[in-house]
């Protein structure tokens, strides 16, 4: 009887380093693929671009493959039991960071029927990092970039975003990465905050700034990025304009829009009770979220309705019944805003939700209970946590400390070793050359 030969991939970008491992397995015998799941992947790393059926179709086709299985975490051991290869194959690279500790119990697991983890040398000069990088470059479709919300939404125990308000930042969403012990950590997409693109024009967060300024906005992020976007659009304004807002945010391939029940003059939230704030009625408002979706093209785009009882103290029961009847309307998603320190109000929120018989994702945005952390927010059952101002919160006190600087020495020179350089500055943009 033929060997049984098990190789784990997630063949997103495939390349020659996938096919020398296929090659060298398949010289040991029948290859059968434990294809990694998007949720598998997402668990360590960003999401596929391609989902698991079209890279199941791809490497089904590769020569040497006898079959593909779905493997649905990164742990090898469940695949391995059920199938009991006589060898796996991996490449050497996963000796050391997160997938040590995966490789020690393939190796116990296959040490039970005698089996083999073979090695092979890591192909260099090549790797999905570096396709991922050219990948970034050519950009994507907005058709694309508005169905990667709700991908993401179905793989990762939360999906991340943060501020931007301009191309800059949009960079720094699109491309900023942590990895520790390999594990790489970073935001799954944008949110176009009133707050901080009214600032950025020197504008307050009154609405004052209208949706084709915003859109100014929303252009030069989308030119430069191609993660999901949420845009905060404030009340929605009169039903009547809504329903176009949601037609162009459709066309530019926003993946959705969260609109706050209030009615009137709109204030920031985050003022509370100390200014005017009015909430609109369940039925205004739950026609203003029935109207929208009707007005869309797609079955993709998301309305997501912000509820603002917290915000103007009217309790949590308020802010229940009117999520039970904005999910009625048509809303795809509830955020559940809270100006509070602490997240006791949100998180009794969040367990009475998860209560409900009838769940749509679940957003929230801990700019003032910042002590929160991620995990904290999964247990609860959050789905999108929106780091929603703190880009420019911490820019503009670096900018202001400069220009103090400038005026008080009279030249910039003490200002200097605060500051990127202009080698550095010249250089951030590539093609600038
Ligand atoms: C924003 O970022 O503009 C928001 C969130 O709407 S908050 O400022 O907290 O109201
Ligand atoms: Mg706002």
């Amino acid at each position: 009887m033929k060997k049984k030969v098990y190789v784990g991939m997630s063949a997103d970008l495939i390349h020659p380093g996938h096919l020398n491992i296929i090659n060298e397995a398949r010289k040991l015998g029948e290859v059968i693929i434990g294809l990694l799941t998007d949720k598998a992947i997402a668990s360590y790393k960003r999401i596929p671009y391609l989902t698991y059926e079209q890279r199941k179709i791809i490497v089904e086709n590769i020569k040497g493959v006898k079959k593909v299985i779905p493997q649905l975490t990164l742990d090898y051991v469940p695949n391995l039991k059920m199938i009991k290869p006589d060898f796996v194959v991996h490449g050497d690279d996963w000796k050391s960071g997160i997938q040590k500790q995966t490789r020690k119990r393939v190796i116990e697991t296959l040490t039970v029927w005698g089996g083999k983890l073979i090695e092979i040398e890591y192909t260099k000069g090549i790797s999905s990092t570096q396709l991922n990088e050219s990948l970034k470059e050519i950009g994507t479709t907005p058709e694309i970039r508005m169905k990667r919300l709700k991908r993401l939404l179905e793989v990762k125990p939360i999906v991340r975003l943060i501020e931007a308000h301009n191309g800059l930042t949009g960079l720094i969403a699109e491309n900023i990465q942590v990895t520790i012990n390999k594990m790489t950590k970073e935001f799954d997409g944008m949110w176009l905050s009133s707050l901080t693109d009214s600032t950025a024009k020197g504008k307050p967060d009154i609405e004052a700034v209208d949706v084709t300024a915003r859109m100014q906005t929303l252009n030069d992020i989308i030119e430069v990025t191609t993660k999901p976007i949420i845009y905060d659009g404030d009340t929605g304004g009169r039903v009547e304009h809504f329903v176009f807002t949601v037609k162009t945010l459709e066309r530019l391939g926003v993946s959705a829009v969260i609109i706050e029940d209030k009615a009137g003059l709109k204030k920031n939230s985050l003022f509370g009770t100390d200014v005017l704030q009015t909430q609109d009625s369940i039925e205004n408002f739950s026609h203003k979220i029935s109207s929208g979706k009707k007005s869309q093209i797609t079955d993709d785009f998301m309305i997501i309705a912000r509820i603002e009882s917290l915000i103007l103290n009217k309790g949590i029961e308020d802010a229940l019944i009117r999520a039970k009847a904005y999910i009625e309307a048509g809303a795809d998603g509830i955020m559940i805003h809270s100006k509070n320190k602490k997240p006791d109000e949100i998180l009794e929120f969040c367990k009475r939700y998860k209560m409900f018989e009838r769940k749509v994702p679940l957003a929230a945005v801990p700019s003032s209970y910042n002590t929160i952390y991620e995990k904290q927010l999964i247990e609860a059952g959050v789905n999108i946590v929106i780091y929603a101002n703190q880009l420019l919160r911490s820019a503009y006190p670096a900018m202001l400390e400069t220009a103090i600087s400038i005026l008080e020495n009279e030249r910039s020179y003490e200002a200097d070793k605060r500051m990127m350089s202009i080698n550095e500055i010249l250089n951030l943009i590539p093609g600038g050359k």
